[in-house]
């Protein structure tokens, strides 16, 4: 796996495939800065030189130029050609500077997408442990807010750093050439104003994070009441909850106008020391015109040039202080990129799996947890046989279930689970996922149409295999009541199914897979007893030589089971039939005698 050691090396990983155009787009940026300082060159001239007398320093080549049509004398005849100079320049610079933006944009758009990709599919491939122990909100802040503003400080404050460096260069190369000692003065204030915006910048940033985290508090209120704005109606709590919103708004606000006061105060003071560098110009400037070492044209084009400069130093503050933002940033998208993936050893394999499931001396315990959820269990599930797990909430029936799909990984001490004899840590991930089927326990759907997220393990939709697979489930009638039947929307947008639908929706998705292993975690537990039974009998015709595993709380669902164990605190406390069960007149023989309590024998699914 890749490992990003610094941040450097991933904003080059990420770099890959957009450098080419940052680098187009710098070096136009360059030329851009370069056209600028040409203009005020011109105005000089044509002060000293064609409306006054005074003879022009120019480049060889300008001079040259000047002299084949005619020199200063034919430029006073047609002023025109200055003219078509200045606005030649001006196209050019404009040329450029279209150049420089599309390269720009191209590279922080690729830049951008290439962020997007390989986070996804690094996130795609991260453990569920690790799915587990990070928020989904922190990891979408991550992929969105923390990408953009990498992608704003490589594509704006980057670039704009170049250009700024390059801008103060270049005009203190041309003042100094003009007259040096008055470019010393401009240049006098330039760190004073960069150090100055420097520290506000710091302030600002520490305001604005605060903002921005505020907001964050803002944004979950809202996004908690509109999902659980059912919760709100059926509770009463609108008052509540109005009254939390517009404490947190009030708090908020008083944040942004913080921010917004420290931002006034420092353009008001920046100004002031923008005005002092002016000031300084026109001072040191005019002294060197009366003394006679500089001319009315030089001044003229030292002030155009310390214009030019005022801007990009108050920028240099800014785009030194967005740098330690965008510096958390990238540090934050290196935590998921550094984040260890899902890969097998080297010498896994694929056996066929429609052999015995076989769990020995399995012992596990949660990462977070102090004490085991499942202690010594071994159990052999024979392949083709239905095997049942009954068991109370929080007995680890699901556990089971996950450690046999390897979405945990057992300890080096936990005991091994085996399948035809094969070590499932031998057996490759993706092959043994695709052929266990697992419905959860809270089945999730996608918002799709009903069947696309009923076939979603197909690359072809088959309709009649779908129509087939909902039958057995029990739901065909339920989604052919609704008014787009299979091509119904299922989700925020389209129709919101009841629990059992969804459990229904979930038993169709696997019925049509038809994987060796299929295993039922609770899928059965949000539908009426009769609906229960129906499916079941539905199911064992159709599983055909799969390994059917049915974890339930209803011993109903499970009684036709051919071996059932009873899981009390991650121990197997009883196993056998139904019969033997009862027989043995322990834990199994009492959940079942409450569960049928005043429920004659039909009612209970008998
Ligand atoms: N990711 C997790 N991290 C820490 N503890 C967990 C995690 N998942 C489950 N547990 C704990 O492990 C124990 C067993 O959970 P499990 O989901 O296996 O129970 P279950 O038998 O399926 O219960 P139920 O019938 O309610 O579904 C519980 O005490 C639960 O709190
Ligand atoms: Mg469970």
């Amino acid at each position: 796996m890749q490992n990003y050691p610094t941040k450097t090396n991933l904003i080059l990983h990420f770099l890959s495939g957009s450098k080419r155009y940052f680098a187009l787009s710098m070096l136009f940026a360059g030329l851009v800065s370069l056209l600028d300082m040409v203009n005020p060159k011109i105005i000089s001239y044509t002060v000293d030189s064609v409306i006054g007398t005074k003879p022009a320093e120019l480049p060889g080549v300008v001079e040259r130029l000047i002299a084949n049509v005619g020199g200063a004398g034919a430029l006073r005849v047609h002023p025109i050609w200055i003219a078509s100079a200045v606005l030649a320049i001006g196209v050019l610079a404009a040329l450029c500077r279209y150049v420089f933006r599309t390269m720009n944009t191209r590279g922080a758009e690729t830049f951008v997408r290439k962020m997007r990709d390989d986070l996804f599919s690094h996130i795609m491939y991260l453990p569920y442990t690790w799915h587990s122990e990070n928020s989904t909100g922190d990891i979408i802040q991550r992929c969105t807010s923390d990408v953009n503003t990498i992608k704003r400080f490589i594509s704006e404050q980057l670039v704009q750093l170049f250009r700024t460096v390059i801008m103060i260069v270049l005009a203190l190369i041309f003042m100094g050439r003009i007259h040096f000692r008055v470019m010393l003065g401009s240049a006098l204030m330039i760190p004073v104003i960069v150090i100055y915006s420097l520290i506000f910048h710091v302030k600002i940033g520490t305001a604005f994070e605060k903002v921005d985290v505020e907001e964050g508090v803002l944004s979950s209120i809202v996004q908690e009441n509109l999902t659980g704005v059912r919760v709100v109606r059926a509770f009463g709590r609108e008052v509540y909850e109005r009254g939390r919103f517009e404490k947190q708004n009030t708090y908020y606000t008083s944040f942004w106008i913080r921010l917004m006061t420290i931002t006034s105060m420092y353009w008001s003071v920046a100004d002031i020391l923008t005005g002092l560098q002016i000031l300084f110009i026109m001072l040191f400037g005019s002294v060197a015109c009366i003394h006679g070492t500089l001319t009315v044209g030089g001044f003229i084009a030292m002030t155009s040039y310390n214009m030019m400069l005022i801007w990009p130093v108050r920028q240099l503050g800014r785009v030194i202080s967005e740098m330690s933002k965008a510096g958390i940033s990238i540090e934050r998208l290196r935590y998921i990129m550094n984040s260890a993936i899902e890969t097998d050893q080297d010498d896994v394999g694929e056996p066929p799996l429609d052999r015995d499931i076989e769990f020995e001396n399995v012992t596990f315990a949660y990462a977070n947890a102090s004490s085991p959820v499942l202690r010594n269990v071994s159990l052999t599930i024979p392949a083709g046989s239905t095997f049942g797990i009954l068991g109370g909430t929080g007995s680890g029936k699901s556990t089971l279930m996950y450690l046999l799909d390897r979405l945990y990984n057992l300890g080096p001490d936990g005991g091994r689970i085996t399948i035809g004899g094969a070590d499932i840590s031998d057996i490759k991930k993706d092959y043994l996922r695709r052929n266990i089927g697992m419905v959860l326990q809270e089945p999730f759907l996608f918002s799709r149409t009903l069947s696309e997220n009923i076939g979603i393990t197909k690359s072809e939709k088959n309709m009649d295999e779908i129509r087939r697979a909902a039958k057995i489930a029990s739901i065909d009638d339920a989604i052919e009541s609704f008014t787009s039947g299979y091509d119904t929307f299922v989700g925020e947008r389209g129709v919101t199914l009841s629990g059992g639908q969804k459990q229904r929706t979930a038993i169709a998705q696997m019925l049509v897979s038809k994987p060796p292993i299929m295993i039922f975690d609770d899928s059965l537990s949000a539908v009426d007893a009769e609906t229960d039974m129906k499916i079941r009998h539905a199911i064992q015709e159709s599983t055909g030589s799969s390994t059917v595993i049915l974890i339930a709380h209803r011993i109903t669902t499970l009684m036709n089971a051919d071996h059932i164990i009873v899981l009390d605190k991650g121990k197997i406390r009883e196993q056998g039939t139904h019969e033997e069960l009862l027989a043995q007149n322990g834990l199994y023989r009492r959940i079942y005698d409450l569960q049928t309590a005043g429920i004659d024998d039909s009612e209970a699914g008998i």
